[in-house]
């Protein structure tokens, strides 16, 4: 295995869903790298595909075309046993966009963080609790919470439970897929500040996100994703700057912390007619 390259690289990426006359294609020709110790945003709006790219790096759904390599492994043409290899390593973690679905219901948060080191086996209890606590500090989830169910913690600190317990395998690359509508602003700044600390631990993260503005400060480069296509990449700064593609202006536009100023309303109904995405209702008087 020769590891050249970011960790995480998509070429030419391809996703189809459905059959015959009912096939559409989900994911087009989309490229994207993550690297060691790099916070790189995943950003589009809701449908544009944000999860399936997740999910085909994981092997979850099953790409038509292109690569994906990670570690400088082709991971595209695994066949089921290596991907359960894979999964058992756990190399990479999904931070799902649920994070109902990483937790078990009936485990208090310490035996969910827990669960991936008992199933590995090799270690004391007490090592066990102990690295809990690390791992839940890490996240800044208080010892407090440890002891509850995820039914009574908030959507933020579920998500923070969620990456303590992927961090237990201590993954090269982290994809957390943030949950659209469960996060309200302060619990997001406290789950993004959590990750800052991946960083120096050389963790690579992929933060999926449909909002530019509330991930632009910890991120080192942003892919922006429309439709299924990936139109703009760069570092954020740039990007944020001097966005080149019209979804990306309508994003810096629409993210008054970014820009400084709101776009105007005819500004704005510029960009969209240009994207296609203008109701008859929605044209400046
Ligand atoms: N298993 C599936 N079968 C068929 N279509 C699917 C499947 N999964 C996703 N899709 C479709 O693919 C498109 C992209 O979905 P995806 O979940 O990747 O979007 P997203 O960018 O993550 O959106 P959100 O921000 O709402 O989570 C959507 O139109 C969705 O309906
Ligand atoms: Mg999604």
């Amino acid at each position: 295995m020769s590891e050249t390259g970011p960790f995480l690289s998509i070429e030419g990426l391809n996703v189809h869903f459905g059959r015959r006359r009912g096939k559409r294609q989900i994911i087009r020709s989309a490229g994207l790298g993550v690297d060691a110790g790099e916070i790189v945003g995943l950003i589009g709006e809701s449908g544009s595909g944000k999860s399936t790219i997740a999910r085909a790096v994981l092997g979850l759904v099953r790409a038509s075309g292109g690569s994906i390599r990670v570690g400088g492994e082709e991971v595209t043409t695994f066949s089921r046993s290596r991907w359960r290899d894979f999964w058992r390593r756990g190399v990479v973690q999904y931070v799902f966009q649920d994070p109902l679905r990483s937790l078990d219901a009936d485990l208090v948060i310490a035996d969910s963080i827990a669960e991936p080191l008992r199933i590995r086996g090799g270690l004391a209890r007490a090592e066990i609790d102990e690295a809990v606590r690390r791992f839940a500090a890490t996240v800044r989830l208080d010892e407090s919470l440890l002891s509850r169910h995820p039914g009574e913690l908030s959507g933020g600190q579920r998500q923070r439970a969620a990456i303590a317990r992927a961090l237990t395998t201590r993954p090269r690359l982290i994809i957390l897929d943030e949950p659209v509508s469960a996060l309200d602003a302060a619990s997001r700044v406290q789950v993004l500040a959590s990750l800052t600390g991946l960083r120096t631990a050389g963790v690579g993260l992929l933060y999926i996100s449909h909002d530019l503005g509330s991930v632009a400060g910890i991120t080192d480069r942003t892919v922006v994703l429309y439709q299924g296509s990936v139109v703009e990449h760069g570092p954020t700064a740039e990007l944020v700057n001097e966005p080149r593609h019209p979804y990306t202006r309508l994003l810096v536009g629409s993210a008054p912390t970014l820009s400084g100023t709101s776009l105007d309303r005819l500004e704005r109904h510029r960009l969209r007619a240009e994207l296609g995405l203008d109701a008859p209702s929605d044209r400046p008087g």
